[in-house]
């Protein structure tokens, strides 16, 4: 199996302003959000980070996307170091997430054209990428629609194909069906399976124990921004199912639940 993404010992500590203090009702001046956290997803797989809100995901998916650096540890992807190497790094992956908002007065068109020229693809290969992803998603007919005009599900098959434009071999996906109806969210969901089928290899955040079972090769489960269990789904289900599991390791590690 090749290691495409390797994440070794992350941590990441936010300040938290006063009015963030008052809110969350504590006096810390600072808060762990990413704690040491190290795993290491394959080609070809699709790799879910499960974990409740606040457990760390969003930044460790952050972190890996090369938006925002660490301060311990780094993570390779495909040999390349976000701390060193980040343009190598933006080139291969693409990152999603539910609550990329597009710029409501442009269209599909444009926003394909726009991104294609941000990654610098090639003119001729994104002429044929863009009819192939247009034609998959049925965008065709919207091409020349304003976002603003489009519905919920379009918006978000938009920004799916906008955030591959540049064919990454790792796709990040911040909670990918969060907010979105059935049918939306199986559009979503076969596409990371139809990328997972092109050998991509693929790292979704999600607090939704059904879609990592659906879904996922392996999973992570992160409590308090440390990686509380990491082994294939398989491994992980062999004797509870997965609620069961994630309830028992979070009372382990963070006490009773709510
Ligand atoms: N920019 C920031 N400044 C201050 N604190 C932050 C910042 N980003 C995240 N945090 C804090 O770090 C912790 C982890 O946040 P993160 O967004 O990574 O969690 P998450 O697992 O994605 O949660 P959710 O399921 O709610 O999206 C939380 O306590 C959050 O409040
Ligand atoms: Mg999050």
């Amino acid at each position: 199996m090749q290691e495409l993404l390797v994440v070794k010992d992350l941590r990441k500590t936010f300040r938290i302003s006063k009015k963030q203090q008052k809110i969350d009702h504590t006096k810390e001046k600072t808060k762990v959000a990413v704690d040491r956290l190290s795993f290491t997803a394959y080609k070809g797989e699709i790799f879910g980070l499960l974990g409740s809100n606040g457990a760390g995901k969003t930044t460790t998916l952050r972190m890996i996307a090369s938006l925002i650096s660490p301060d311990e540890g780094d993570v390779l992807v495909d040999g390349f170091s976000v701390r060193t190497q980040a343009g190598q790094v933006r080139g291969r992956i693409g990152f999603l997430t539910s609550e990329l908002k597009l710029e409501e007065f442009f269209t599909p068109n444009y926003l394909y054209e726009f991104f294609s020229e941000l990654h610098g693809v090639d003119k001729k290969i994104r002429a044929e990428r863009k009819a192939k992803l247009f034609a998959a998603f049925g965008i065709e007919k919207f091409a020349e629609v304003k976002i603003a005009d489009l519905s919920t599900g379009m918006k978000q098959k938009v920004s799916l194909v906008v955030s591959v434009v540049h064919d990454p071999d790792i796709i990040i996906f911040d909670e990918p069906t969060n907010g979105l109806d059935v049918l939306t969210a199986k559009v979503v969901t076969d596409f990371l399976l139809d990328l997972k089928s092109q050998g991509k290899t693929i790292i979704v955040s999600t607090h939704i124990f059904s879609l990592v079972e659906k879904i996922c090769d392996r999973v992570g489960v992160v409590i308090n921004g440390t990686m509380a269990l990491c082994d294939s789904l398989e491994n992980v289900t062999k004797e509870k199912d997965l609620e069961t599991v994630f309830f028992e390791l979070y009372k382990e590690k963070a006490g009773d639940v709510a």
